[in-house]
């Protein structure tokens, strides 16, 4: 008997089913017109809702605009207006053509009363930010693992700074307690990406040889 024979069925199907989702992920900037099913729009919720994040807390606040997106884009656009000129706009224009047709856009935000909440549980306040951080990469990764394995596409898109201010109205947020950190168009793919890095580091070692002394 091989040893995944002895696995109950949803560890054998997880097993094979997360290395292709990691794979088939991709940053798609371009997007085609249309509304997302419900069945993606709550397969993202459950993913945002079973992510972890240390000591039980919820270090993020997503909020998802369906119904409200094309008012979400003219703030985008009007920002970038605002903010920038000549060529560097042109080309942030030209890329937001291929965002704007997303049928849900996810904007991340950092709760940062959850770094209090973790000091005083004991956590020292370095390490509270570093906990609220990571929390918040592995939501917006189990956003996007969920985006594809519905065959949609998305990005990361930080248009923090010039946003945040014109979106606190939009949203309602309090600002002094959320931090806009990032923004995912995720739609219908209107692109098939390049070829991955062929240069990047791996990232990884494997019994690192100890220092000579
Ligand atoms: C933390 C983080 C920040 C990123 N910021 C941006 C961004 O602001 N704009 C963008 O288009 N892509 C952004 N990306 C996407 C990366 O450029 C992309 O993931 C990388 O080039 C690998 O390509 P792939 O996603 O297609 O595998 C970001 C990715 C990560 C993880």
């Amino acid at each position: 008997m091989s040893s995944t024979e002895t696995l109950p069925l949803a560890a054998t199907a997880t097993a094979s089913l997360a290395p292709a989702l990691v794979e088939r992920r991709r940053s798609i900037r371009k997007l085609a017109d249309g509304d997302l099913p419900p069945r993606a729009i709550t397969a993202i919720t459950h993913a945002i809702e079973r992510s972890p994040a240390s000591m039980g807390t919820t270090p993020w606040r997503i909020v998802l605009l369906q119904d409200r997106r094309d008012e979400f884009w003219a703030l985008v656009e009007q920002a970038f207006r605002d903010n920038l000129a000549g060529e560097q706009l042109d080309r942030y224009l030209a890329r937001l053509d291929g965002f704007r047709r997303a049928g849900l856009v996810a904007l991340v935000y950092e709760d940062l009363a959850v770094r209090e909440t973790l000091e005083s549980k004991g956590i020292p306040a370095e390490m509270a930010v570093d906990f609220n951080l990571q929390g918040l990469g592995i939501v917006q990764h189990a956003i996007w693992l969920t985006a594809t394995e519905q065959g949609l596409g998305a990005s990361l898109q930080h248009w923090n700074a010039m946003l945040e201010q014109p979106l606190a109205a939009f949203t309602g947020l309090d600002l002094a307690r959320y931090r806009l950190v990032a923004q995912m168009p995720i739609g219908i793919p209107d692109e098939v990406p390049g070829p991955r890095n062929p240069d990047r580091e791996p990232g990884w070692i494997l019994d690192p040889a100890p220092a000579a002394r």
